[in-house]
């Protein structure tokens, strides 16, 4: 699949989201340069989902703005920023584990285009059209993960390390510019995180926006241009790799968490 796109860069600035009275994400600024891997790491709870629903739109901030190649997105729903070019792989997102592989990825491409039910129904020639176009973006995506050989296979049959790969693959046939990956490694043995390790380069080598938050921070450490780390929803840090594991607020948050992500 040709994921070559045009790169797009990412603009977050003040941005606060509060559950109850606390702050999931106070006040977090920083931005992300077309055709970057961003990684973003913080301890358990630091507020990286919250900001990836923020980005996504799946959550509203309640202060703060998303630039998109400048322009505002933090007013569209997620489905309209879906449309601009932000995909997103949810953290522990599942399977449809009855369906095939292909079936699977071609959920995502249904979502996208809106084919609706009632076209479905009635087999309406635009509705068979973009099925045969939803099902070519489908192999063509799970081509490019590597996971050709498996597509007509039923999903449940798949291994972790294959089912992350699905999801990569479900949210490339939108041709994002700019991927949103919530612990996608998480789980997996070190073969297939070495595996994701490579995908996640040549995604990254394609020129899509990556933003990646990992648990295994070696992953992010070696694959990030620039790594942002929160802590208690706050940005502490925000540097290239190098500078991230020598600075005292990174190596203080993480000593003094016991489950450090
Ligand atoms: N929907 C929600 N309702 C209430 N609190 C939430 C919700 N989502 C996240 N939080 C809280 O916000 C903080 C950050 O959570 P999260 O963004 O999931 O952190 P991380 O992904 O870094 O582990 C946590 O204290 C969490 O309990
Ligand atoms: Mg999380």
């Amino acid at each position: 699949m040709n994921t070559t796109v045009p790169s797009a860069g990412l603009e977050v600035s003040g941005l606060s989201r509060r559950f109850g009275g606390v702050y999931a994400n106070r006040d977090i600024s920083f931005s992300v340069a077309p055709g970057e891997l961003r990684g973003v790491i913080g301890p358990n709870g630091a507020g990286k989902s919250t900001l990836f629903g923020l980005i996504s739109g799946h959550l509203r901030p309640q202060e703060g703005t998303i630039r998109l190649d400048g322009e505002r997105i933090d007013r569209l729903p997620a489905h309209r920023r879906a449309r601009r070019g932000i995909a997103i792989v949810f953290q522990g997102a599942r399977l449809f584990p009855s369906m095939t592989v292909c079936e699977n990825v071609a959920v995502g491409a249904h979502a996208r285009t809106g084919a609706g039910a009632v076209e479905a129904a009635l087999r309406l020639p635009r509705h068979r059209r973009e099925e045969t176009e939803i099902m070519a973006d489908a192999r063509a995506a799970l081509e490019r993960v590597g996971l050709a050989d498996w597509a007509d296979r039923g999903a449940e049959q798949l291994p972790l390390g294959q089912q992350r790969r699905l999801q990569v693959a479900r949210a490339l046939t939108a041709r994002p510019k700019v991927l949103l990956l919530d612990e996608p490694a998480s789980g997996l043995r070190a073969d297939e995180r070495e595996d994701l390790r490579a995908l996640l380069r040549e995604l990254h080598a394609d020129g899509i926006t990556i933003l990646l938050v990992e648990h295994d921070v070696a992953m992010v450490t070696a694959l990030a241009d620039r790594i942002a780390v929160l802590d208690l929803g706050r940005l502490i840090a925000d540097g290239t790799p190098d500078e991230i594991r020598r600075d005292p607020a990174v190596i203080a948050a993480y000593l003094g968490s016991e489950t450090a992500a």
